[in-house]
């Protein structure tokens, strides 16, 4: 791995713990106007402190986040589909040297295994390594998961080494009974898990606790922070647990405190 690509992962999965804490707000680019990210900088600006990335569109970063932000962007450059049609059917949207301009520590597809245009997201995310091995910048593979496909280790574990055969950098999964199985199938590449739709946040944090002590090197999540009642609390929760190895029920009592 060249320096630039060492160097860009290393602002992302911190040194210090090996791990991070990725905060995703790129929903819009198939869910439009996400309840939590209308006015997306309100949202993000108070959370990005305790956010080791930001997973985002181009479109969103120029319009919601002041260019001298001090946050690693892991830039979302597929899309193509919305919530209203075939979900798998997506294509590239941002050039590699928009990324450059844009100063992505890490570029970033869905790559959705058992979905009607497999074939063609697999192709954005080998393109994708091709540009970011050229230049240095890491990619993380989404595994994406549309309307019918099962969230399971057998499944999430097919897509998610067959994105590392193709080169991806980081995966991106969903968490699943027998988590260790999908962390076992990616080899070295680290891991980490999406949030998912928005859960009780003790339930959340269990399920950042379980993926962590079953090898991911941390989280990728959207929903179940910025639509918290306690946005804040609950981001300080889940570093939390990815940084300081505490407890679901430790982390809890963070996101409690936060709302007195
Ligand atoms: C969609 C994505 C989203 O960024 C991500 O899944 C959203 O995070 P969360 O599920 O935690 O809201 O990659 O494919």
């Amino acid at each position: 791995m060249n320096w630039g690509m060492k160097n860009r992962i290393s602002r992302i999965i911190k040194p210090e713990t090996g791990r991070c804490v990725m905060l995703a707000v790129d929903h819009g680019y198939f869910q439009g106007p996400t309840s939590g990210l209308l006015n997306l900088s309100e949202t993000v600006e108070p959370l990005l402190p305790y956010a080791d990335a930001l997973m985002i569109t181009r479109g969103a970063i120029r319009n919601w986040i002041e260019p001298t932000a001090d946050i690693p962007i892991i830039l979302r450059v597929s899309g193509g589909q919305s919530i209203l049609k075939e979900l798998s059917n997506e294509t590239i949207t941002t050039c590699i040297e928009d990324a450059i301009r844009i100063n992505a520590s890490a570029i970033t597809c869905s790559v959705y295994v058992g979905g009607e245009y497999e074939k063609q997201t697999i192709d954005n995310l080998s393109k994708l390594v091709d540009d970011g091995e050229k230049y240095g910048i890491p990619v993380l593979a989404v595994t994406a998961v549309g309307k019918d496909m099962a969230r399971e280790a057998r499944y999430l574990g097919l897509a998610s080494r067959i994105c590392v055969e193709i080169g991806a950098h980081i995966i991106k999964t969903y968490y699943t009974e027998d988590f260790k199985k999908v962390v076992e199938a990616c080899g070295n590449v680290p891991v980490v898990i999406a949030g998912g739709k928005k859960q009780p946040e003790m339930d959340a944090l269990q399920m950042a606790c379980n993926a962590v002590s079953d090898g991911a090197v941390g989280v990728d999540m959207g929903r179940n922070i910025f639509q918290s009642d306690s946005p804040v609390g609950m981001i300080q929760a889940v570093r939390a647990i990815v940084h300081e190895k505490k407890l679901a029920d430790e982390a809890f009592q963070i996101y409690e405190s936060s709302k007195k």
